[in-house]
Order: C-alpha cells, then structure tokens, then sequence
C-alpha cells in the first residue's frame, strides 16, 4: 500500500512525528523523542504499512481512541531481536575479562537493560553456573516492553531456536551440553528452573534516568544503537551512577564509551567488544 505521508529528508524527521511523540509520552509515558530519527521512522512507516494507516495524523487518531494498539505499537517500532550466547566472542571475552574478578565477591548483582525475551540473561546465568557463581548472583532483567519481559519470565523458548543457540554455545569454547540446560515439550523448550531461580525481570525504561540500584556489572548490547547521541550520553551516565566501583560495562561489539564524557571514570578491558571497568 502507498501511503500518503511525505517524509521529510533528514533533520526535520522528528517534527513530523512530533505529535504521534507527545500522544505517546503523555497518554502511555513512552518517550520516543531522543530515538535515532531513521530507525524510529523505518519502524512507525512499517507499522503504519501493515495496519493499512495511511497518515501520521490518523495514527495519532488510533492512538488517542483505540487504547488497546499501544502494545501492537511498542511491539513493533521496539526492536526485540535477541539470542541465546548471541555474539559468542563476548562470552568467551566475559569469561576472561571479568567473570574471574567478580569470583571474589560475597555476591554479585548484573543487570541488563534492555534486555528483551531474556536469552541474554539466561545466557549469563549459564555462565555464571558453569563457574559455580549463580547462586551467590542476582541476575535483573529490564525492557520497556512488558510483552517480551512476560516471555523472559517464563524462559520457555521456541525449539527450533535451539539449533542455533547450541552452536552460539559452542563457540563460547563451553566445556558442557547445552542441552542439559533446558527440557523439550512438543514444539518449545524449557529451561532448567535452576537458571530462572536467581533472575528478576521487570520493566524500566532508560529514558526516565532513574537509577534502579547498585550492580557489580550492566550488560547493555544492542540497545543505544537504537537512541541519538544526547540519549546514549545520558544513558552512559545513567551506567556510570548504577556500578560499583570496581564494577564493569558490557557494551558488546556495537556501542563504544570513547566518545562519551564519563569514559574517563572507565578503564578499557577489550576494545572490540566494548566492555569497560570503573575506576573513579
Ligand atoms: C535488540 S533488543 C536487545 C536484546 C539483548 N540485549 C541482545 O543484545 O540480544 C533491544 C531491546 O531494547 C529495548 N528498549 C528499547 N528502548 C528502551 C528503553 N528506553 N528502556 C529500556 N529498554 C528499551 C527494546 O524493547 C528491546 O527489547
């Protein structure tokens, strides 16, 4: 379907939505406005294309008088790809970098916003166990969108993924059997409840900057590539007052701290996969 909409050219993207924006934060509390403009549009003009809306205005309509889309909504301009062992050089970079320094805390809290279904979180906890650390460990899962926080809860995954996830595993150098982590039932599998018993998922959104707690390490991959540079600034900073001293950022192949003003409080510890330890 054509629609009728004509996208201005770059820098004047978030005037155009900035309505749809306000109806967003002010009727739901999701704040867009600091999104990177070309991923947020390619988001809200495939929504709009697959719901046959064809102006920003008569999706701001459907906004404001049909309340239940707003989760179709977040669903969809959200990215919420995810993977077990997703990116398996960070795990084996994890695992030399940072695993053995946290081995010598009475406990240790990891957070990961932005975290999605909850393969990542998982992914940690298996870590985390084969190293004889998960049950002095608390791991947080965090999204803005409830959906795929109620999927990470329940750690029930689609079979099929298993494949993929196994070789992941696999190439993290593991020394066990990924299938000993989780159970087949029809079409899904299910994880060992051990792995669910130290994780919390709930939602927190990183635009309010509100500082949830304390942590030993933030695991945030794939997520501020999503936000502009004001945004990921404050996010940074967001990080910076949620670790310990001491405490490590994993950022993952993607997002750099360099450019940021608080990488002087962080000491570099692998380059290519971006994960920082704090020092001041
Ligand atoms: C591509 S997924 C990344 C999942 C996982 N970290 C990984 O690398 O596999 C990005 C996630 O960020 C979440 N997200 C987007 N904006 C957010 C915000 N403001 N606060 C918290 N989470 C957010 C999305 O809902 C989505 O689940």
């Amino acid at each position: 379907m054509a629609l009728s909409i004509t996208l201005p050219t770059s820098g004047k993207v978030r005037n155009h939505w900035q309505s749809l924006y306000s109806i967003l934060r002010e009727l739901y509390g999701y704040d867009f406005n600091d999104y990177a403009d070309a991923s947020m549009t390619r988001r809200i003009v495939r929504y709009m294309e697959l719901n046959k809306i064809r102006t920003s205005s008569e999706l701001c309509d459907k906004l404001i008088n049909k309340r239940m889309i707003i989760q179709d909504f977040v669903n969809d301009v959200t990215v919420n790809v995810t993977e077990m062992f997703r990116d398996p050089e960070f795990y084996i970079s994890l695992q030399k970098n940072v695993i053995q320094s946290l081995n010598n805390l009475p406990y240790i809290r990891i957070w990961h916003p932005g975290c999605s279904s909850g393969e990542e979180v998982y992914s940690m906890a298996i870590l985390l166990y084969e190293n004889g650390m998960l049950e002095n460990s608390m791991l947080y899962g965090t999204d803005i969108n409830t959906e795929v926080l109620s999927k990470a809860r329940k750690g029930i995954y689609p079979l099929r993924n298993m494949k993929e996830y196994t070789s992941n595993y696999i190439k993290t150098d593991a020394k066990y059997s990924f299938a000993e982590y989780y159970t087949a039932s029809y079409d899904a599998a299910i994880l060992r409840a051990f792995l669910k018993r130290r994780t919390v998922f709930s939602k927190h959104d990183l635009v309010t900057g509100v500082v949830p707690d304390e942590f030993n390490l933030i695991v945030c991959r794939n997520v501020l590539i999503y936000f502009n540079r004001d945004l990921q600034e404050r996010v940074f900073k967001l990080f910076c007052d949620s670790l310990y001293l001491g405490g490590f950022l994993a950022l993952g192949p993607r997002e750099t701290l360099l450019l940021s003003d608080v990488n002087r409080r962080f000491e570099l510890v692998d380059k290519k996969e971006n994960i920082y330890k704090k020092i001041k």
